[in-house]
């Protein structure tokens, strides 16, 4: 059975345990995954649960027979807590991050906001939990953050983009890539590195290109910073898109587009580098097009 510590109510969110004001995340010691659970078995094949794209990569454990250990919280975001979880055979292991979003109040500056709040909701069963923000409409809710990120995950994983690849999503829950070393110490933000000139140059050109793929498939981040991209051994990856803004529908896609790159070229500079926020929105307008 897995310990009650790592099962906490949403009571606990409601008032988080370090204190009354809700914290910025760095400000929110990051937990080094510390109590385990005992295996239990791979939700890989468990009712109900939707399967990242084709062609999956040759990491992925599908055997039935997998069994998934939870080796604890390692980060805890606004929105959600990322698990390291260890997926296992006789034979082979990966490790794993679950995103599991919490019932709050999520984000609602842009996307398809209507759709994430039940407010297009055909059941009026469920529009009225979500509207009341019942606990069983908060779960509706949550999930629909979820889906929204392993969806986008996996358009953006099929189209090149430096992505971690969704593995699976089950409920409020999106299993993906973990990020880090074969040891479980996950990669560090950009934010938390400090790049020489030249290093950060190359990162900046990363960062570029997958900007410039998203584009292509119609996408801006909507949430960009320093904050939501990863740096894997030099290797960038971008995470944390459950908002991304559709370029083509969303009548405000431009705006913000221009503040995800406002906010990536202002890092960028104070380390040095020549990001210049008005050139890279009119790339990317021009690779959306
Ligand atoms: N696939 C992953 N591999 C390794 N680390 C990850 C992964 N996904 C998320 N993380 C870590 O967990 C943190 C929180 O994830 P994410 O940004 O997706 O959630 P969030 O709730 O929106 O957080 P925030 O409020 O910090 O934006 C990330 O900053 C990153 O350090
Ligand atoms: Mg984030």
């Amino acid at each position: 059975m897995p310990k009650q510590s790592r099962r906490r109510s949403d009571d606990d969110f409601d008032n988080p345990p370090w204190g009354a004001e809700r914290a910025r995340p760095d400000t929110i010691p990051d937990d080094q995954p510390d109590s385990v659970d005992e295996p239990a078995w791979s939700t890989f094949t468990a009712d109900g649960v939707v399967h990242g794209p084709e062609p999956r990569p040759s990491w992925v454990i599908t055997s039935p027979a997998a069994t998934d250990t939870d080796l604890g919280v390692f980060k805890t975001g606004k929105e959600a807590d990322v698990s390291l979880i260890r997926r296992a055979t006789a034979g082979e292991h990966s490790l794993l991050a679950a995103k599991r979003y919490r019932h709050t109040d999520h984000r609602m500056f842009h996307r398809d906001a209507a759709y994430l709040e039940g407010r297009k909701e055909k059941k009026s069963r469920e529009r009225r939990a979500m509207a009341t923000r019942t606990a069983f409409g908060r779960e509706l809710i949550a999930g629909r953050w979820a889906a929204a990120e392993f969806e986008m995950l996996g358009r953006l994983w099929s189209a090149g983009a430096a992505v971690p690849y969704p593995v699976q999503l089950l409920g409020t829950e999106v299993l993906m890539e973990f990020i880090g070393t074969p040891d479980g110490t996950a990669a560090p933000r950009l934010v938390q590195t400090r790049p020489a000139l030249d290093d950060a140059s190359d990162l900046f050109a990363q960062v570029r290109e997958v900007l410039a793929v998203l584009a292509r498939a119609g996408f801006a981040h909507g949430d960009l910073s320093a904050y939501n991209v990863l740096v894997d051994d030099g290797r960038i990856v971008l995470i944390d898109l459950p908002q991304a803004v559709d370029l083509v529908g969303n009548p405000r896609s431009e705006e913000f587009l221009r503040r995800d790159c406002v906010n990536i070229c202002t890092w960028f500079t104070a380390r040095g580098v020549d990001a210049d926020a008005d050139d890279l929105v009119r790339d990317l307008l021009r690779d959306s097009r």
